[in-house]
């Protein structure tokens, strides 16, 4: 009779080479097994303030390893992840100063899940860089809110002062003389009130209003944002290809303005690409005009959608987004005689951004 095959035991010892490419992986990681006890331990989970060395933790139970709060919150999500056998989705977890993105994902030998896998990414410094991102998009919109209204005062303003003229003239027929003067004065001092609030109005919109005859090189905005987005979170995973055609005009459009359109464009782009993906950029001259258009390979924008998205806090996603991103850069190429617009492809989403092509220097 053939020999029983024997069952072989799972080999849970990670050889020298997986080692060393898990201690070279810029990520702290560690591994426990069944019984949340550490397995493995790299490097980089060495440093910072949770961090041991490697030799004083292996073999040990999580619950020595980590303090008392973070051993319950992890080994509660480890339990999930050994139970169903998913990974334990990204969390957002504050370690001393530092934010770091956090996921456990199972390991199996065979069907079984033998051990988890903690995933901790150090995101302080491109969390600041996304918050400085979105900064200046606000500052912007708040810009533009400021314009809106001082423009919209000026016009009552005037008709205010209109009025006080004519009361000013009717009293001024009076015939007791104590009326006339306090006529006068009262007129004086609106005229000089008025003055002064249309001093405040015009400063407010010279500061908001585009300084007209800049002009902006595409190469270099374009070059300028995705040297930006290079340490975005967003774009860890996104491929940038870009395609700026020969002889570019440059566009009219004050830089910092395009740049702005760019960037919300980009990280747009990115965000809708979470599993990964390529971002193009790609410039072209078009008679009289120059044509940018950022173009992605995720799901695009649904039919129903597409006259939605331009809406100030239209977003479908809000914990990342307040919906603002579309609608100031449409506001801030439409008001260089430019538009921003949606082009359906078969597959994934590109907004076209034509602006007037300026003289060449
Ligand atoms: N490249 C894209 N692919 C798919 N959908 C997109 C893309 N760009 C924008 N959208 C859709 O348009 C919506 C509005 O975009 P918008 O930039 O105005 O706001 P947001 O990105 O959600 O938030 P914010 O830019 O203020 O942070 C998004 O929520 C998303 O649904
Ligand atoms: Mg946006």
């Amino acid at each position: 009779m053939p020999a029983p095959p024997t069952r072989e035991r799972p080999d849970h010892t990670l050889s020298g080479l997986a080692a060393a490419v898990l201690d070279a992986v810029p990520v702290s990681l560690y591994v426990v097994d069944r019984d949340l006890r550490v397995a493995f331990w790299n490097r980089q989970r060495e440093k910072g303030v949770q961090g041991h060395p490697r030799g004083t933790v292996l073999g040990k139970a999580l619950s020595d390893v980590l303090p008392p709060g973070a051993y319950r919150a992890s080994a509660a999500l480890m339990r999930q992840v050994l139970a169903t056998g998913q990974a334990q989705d990204e969390t957002r977890e504050t370690i001393g100063d530092r934010l770091f993105h956090v996921r456990r994902l199972p390991v199996r030998s065979g069907r079984q899940v033998t051990h988890v896998l903690c995933w901790s990414e150090d995101v302080t410094d491109a969390r600041a860089l996304e918050m400085r991102v979105i900064a200046t998009d606000r500052l912007a919109f708040l810009g533009q809110l400021v314009a809106g209204v001082a423009h919209e005062i000026s016009n009552p303003l005037a008709g205010i002062a209109g009025c006080v003229e004519a009361l000013a003239s009717l009293a001024s027929q009076s015939r007791e003389p104590a009326v006339r003067r306090e006529a006068d004065e009262f007129r004086s001092l609106v005229r000089q009130e008025v003055a002064r609030c249309e001093r405040l109005l015009r400063t407010l919109l010279d500061s908001a209003r585009p300084s007209p005859g800049r002009t902006a090189s595409l190469p270099d905005v374009v070059g300028g944002v995705l040297r930006l987005l290079e340490r975005h979170p967003a774009f860890a995973r996104v491929k940038v290809a870009s395609r700026l055609g020969p002889r570019l005009p440059p566009a009219q459009v004050d830089p910092d303005s395009l740049r702005q359109v760019v960037l919300a464009l980009a990280v747009n782009a990115a965000r809708a690409m979470p599993e990964g993906g390529t971002l193009t950029l790609r410039a072209r001259a078009r008679a009289r005009r120059v044509q940018l258009e950022v173009l992605d390979t995720g799901p695009g924008v649904a039919p129903l959608l597409r006259r939605q998205i331009f809406k100030p806090y239209f977003t479908t996603d809000p914990a990342q987004g307040t919906g603002l991103g579309l609608a100031i850069a449409r506001s801030l190429v439409q008001a260089r005689g430019g538009d921003l617009v949606y082009v359906p492809r078969a597959r994934g989403a590109c907004f076209r951004v034509t602006l007037q092509a300026a003289a060449r220097k």
